[in-house]
């Protein structure tokens, strides 16, 4: 069975937590806290959860073990994982990231450059701008979605080279609409957003590519709604710069713009870039 064959679950929907013995507490502590994000959830408890156990269940549904919080489905599972981003971390340089380049991340500066991330899906480019010395908050609309960012963070807090990183990362549960509209003029430096992109976009070159997802990203498009219904984020553009003086957004490289408007700048990379919208 492919990912693909399971449909997202609706907002009401009951949430499997399968759990071993040994990790009953934790189970029950990410239980409560999807209580107060208004997911409804079961404990499961399993004698044993391996590869067969996910394979026999393949419903999409959520685990604990000693590494926090997981999401699985159709015999996989995930989790953000930000332990695994730590070689790519260490390679990272202000200076030659073209993401730093655009949200104008520099290590001399005095003050850390505030950025909000609007769309934080998974953490990866926050985690890597918060490792680049800026300030980040991350806005995750999912509830499960922030439930595995929660779990990323507690495991990166004790994490030898993660722990001072994590210092600099908030992650907020809300609909970014909502709190960009509820912040004060230049409460940040630079506001980011990654917003979803439909799979099948006619400026996009590689059809080759989408058939390539990795694991992670399978699991997360079952986490969220089908092409048809996706937001695509425009109407976050126009609202980002009413409230900060710099916009970053990621685009696939050859994307259309978002909310068809032209940017001031792009950073071009091999597979993405970066357009950019200034206001005086
Ligand atoms: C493509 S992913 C972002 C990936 C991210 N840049 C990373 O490095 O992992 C987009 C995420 O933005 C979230 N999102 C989209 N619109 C949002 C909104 N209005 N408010 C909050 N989150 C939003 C989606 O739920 C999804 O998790």
């Amino acid at each position: 069975m492919s990912a693909n064959d399971q449909l997202p679950k609706s907002d009401s929907a009951l949430w499997l937590i399968y759990y071993t013995i040994e990790h009953v507490e934790h189970a029950q502590y990410w239980q409560s806290c999807l209580a107060d994000l208004t997911v409804q959830s079961q404990l499961i408890e399993a004698e044993k959860i391996n590869n067969k156990f996910l394979k026999l269940h393949p419903d999409l549904a959520l685990m604990v073990d000693e590494d926090g919080l997981w999401l699985t489905a159709n015999g996989m599972k995930m989790q953000p994982a930000w332990q695994d981003e730590v070689p790519r971390l260490k390679r990272a340089n202000p200076k030659n990231e073209l993401i730093a380049r655009a949200c104008q991340i520099k290590p001399q500066l005095h003050s850390a450059v505030k950025i909000i991330d609007a769309t934080a899906g998974l953490g990866h480019d926050s985690l890597l701008m918060a490792s680049l010395g800026a300030e980040v908050i991350l806005l995750e609309r999912h509830p499960i979605l922030f439930a595995l960012l929660e779990s990323a963070k507690k495991q990166a807090e004790r994490h030898d080279y993660l722990a001072n990183i994590a210092q600099r990362i908030s992650i907020i549960h809300q609909d970014s609409a909502h709190y960009l509209t509820e912040i004060v003029q230049d409460q940040a430096d630079v506001i980011y957003l990654d917003p979803m992109f439909p799979a099948r976009d006619h400026n996009q070159k590689s059809e080759k590519k989408q058939a390539q997802v990795k694991k992670q990203m399978q699991l997360l498009h079952l986490l969220l709604p089908e092409d048809g219904e996706m937001d695509l984020g425009d109407a976050l553009l126009d609202l980002a710069k009413s409230k900060v003086k710099r916009v970053i957004v990621k685009r696939p490289k050859h994307a259309t713009f978002l909310d068809e408007q032209t940017p001031d700048h792009q950073w071009q990379g091999d597979a993405i870039r970066f357009d950019a919208y200034f206001q005086n």
